[in-house]
């Protein structure tokens, strides 16, 4: 029944009491182990693995709190039940804050024990199944699973992954939209010693200010009319954890300054409330917008702007990464395939490769993923062609600066010196005629520009010169 990790031990210095006990706990199916003092319990702690330990608290080498302290300093899941002759209410208040699970008086009654241990085994069942999905969530969200190589994204990557494990308050993500912000906040939150305790975000655009408000700080009974009883906000629930501030930018102003005054001083008060609380929460703060500008149009606070900037983490736009719009392709095309079972895309054909390489992505990986997606379901061939894809793509969303990549080959094709004398005069029209200037653009010399323009008899063009 009982795993055997679950193991009892038994603490006490009375032999009677020891004896009653472990008799007790055996005919319930738990295997024991007892010790007579602090020594000794501690001995057995090093070399069992122990589930529950029953702690009686005056032992001839000490106190049962030392042995408590010591355990859940190495082994926090262990549960410690306090078995008390008489009620102390110092040694009550410092087995409690070292992290007993329960008390049981003297002399112990069976079936309150019986009862008790189902309950204490019941604690560190969901403790561990806790720990074990806080882990997965470690591994579901941590750095890894952010795909990208290309040198920006490496530095964003790299500075966000020093900013988790340090002791800084608070962070703010710059990014447009669908670049990762919250794969970012949340890869900063479980790198971080913060990880297990909890991350909470709030998207400050989707509720009213006032709810906002009173979300976070949490409110008093009474502090308003629908305060009907005392509410604890994201800052009491994130307790030693990270909150998320999504699209900070939409924050009002008045709340802005509330915000900035609770990071300055590091404490908080409910709505309504009268007592300043310490605040022990990360603010990881994000925005697709450029705070600083709209500090300075006056639509968001300058200072809330600089005390959240101290640190900041700027996630490049897609369209910045180079080739890792390809390997996110990749990676939502295998993804696709894992969800199709039997259906096997292979990956993009050159062309559609091209194209990606040189689109303006304003939607970023988000529009990429949707892209993917898309295609995937109708594609049948064995790569993602054009025909799938959406027209815009190569269209006049084509990034301007993207050397060259305005240039689309016809499907009927074109003479090269159509090509070659259409650019000629592009270059012309945009340096206002002047042979030098218009040469440069194109990477020749002024005299080549000039034989080439004769060449194709292009009379009607002169040199402003
Ligand atoms: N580098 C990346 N690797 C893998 N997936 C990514 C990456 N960047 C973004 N994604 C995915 O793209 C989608 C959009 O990312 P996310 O929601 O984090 O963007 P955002 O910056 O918060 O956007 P918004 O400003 O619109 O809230 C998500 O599905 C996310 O998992
Ligand atoms: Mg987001």
């Amino acid at each position: 029944m009982q795993k055997i990790h679950d193991k009892i031990l038994v603490v006490d210095d009375e032999r009677f009491i020891r004896t009653t006990l472990a008799q007790a706990l055996h005919s319930w199916n738990y295997e024991t182990i007892e010790a007579a003092s602090v020594a000794e319990a501690l001995k057995v702690f090093q070399e069992e693995e122990i589930g529950i330990v029953l702690l009686d608290i005056d032992l001839p080498d000490g106190s049962g709190i030392d042995i408590l302290n010591e355990i859940k300093a190495q082994s926090p899941e262990t549960i410690a039940v306090m078995i008390t002759g008489n009620v102390d209410v110092k040694n009550t208040i410092a087995a409690l804050r070292g992290g007993a699970h329960d008390f049981i008086g003297k002399p112990v009654r069976l079936e309150e024990l019986r009862v008790t241990l189902r309950n204490a085994l019941e604690t560190r069942q969901l403790r561990r199944e806790v720990k074990i999905a806080r882990k997965a969530q470690a591994v579901k969200f941590g750095f890894d699973q952010i795909i990208g190589e290309s040198e920006p994204m490496k530095k964003a990557i790299e500075l966000a992954r020093r900013v988790a494990v340090s002791d800084v308050g608070s962070i703010l993500l710059q990014g447009e939209t669908g670049t990762g912000k919250d794969l970012f906040a949340r890869a900063i939150h479980y790198a971080s010693d913060r990880a297990t305790s909890p991350y909470l975000a709030i998207n400050c655009a989707a509720l009213p200010a006032t709810l906002i408000e009173s979300e976070l700080f949490g409110y008093e009974k009474g502090a308003f009319t629908d305060a009907k009883s005392r509410k604890e906000g994201l800052f009491e629930q994130a307790q030693g954890g990270t909150i998320f501030l999504d699209e900070i930018g939409e924050m009002e102003l008045a709340l802005q300054a509330k915000l900035l005054r609770v990071l300055e001083e590091g404490s908080f008060r409910r709505v309504g409330g009268l007592r300043d609380l310490p605040l022990n929460v990360r603010i990881i703060a994000a925005s697709n917008q450029n705070l600083k500008k709209n500090g300075e149009e006056g639509t968001f606070r300058l200072d809330l702007y600089y005390r959240l900037s101290v640190i900041q983490v700027d996630i490049p736009a897609l369209r910045e990464r180079g080739d890792d719009c390809l390997m996110l392709a990749q990676f939502y095309i295998d993804k696709a395939n894992q969800k199709r079972n039997g259906r096997k895309l292979r990956g993009l054909s050159p062309e559609v490769a091209r194209l990606f390489k040189n689109y303006n992505w304003i939607g970023n990986v988000r529009e990429l993923r949707n892209l993917i997606e898309r295609a995937s379901i109708l594609e049948d061939g064995e790569f993602v062609t054009s025909a799938h894809l959406p027209a815009d793509l190569w269209k006049d969303k084509v990034s301007e600066t993207g050397n060259g990549a305005a240039i689309k080959l016809p499907p009927e094709g074109i003479a090269m010196e159509t090509v070659e004398i259409e650019l000629a005069r592009q270059a012309l029209e945009r340096c206002g005629g002047n042979l030098t200037h218009a040469a440069k653009l194109l990477h020749i010399s002024r005299d080549q520009l000039r034989y080439r323009l004769k060449k194709s008899g292009d009379g009607e063009i002169e040199d402003v010169e």
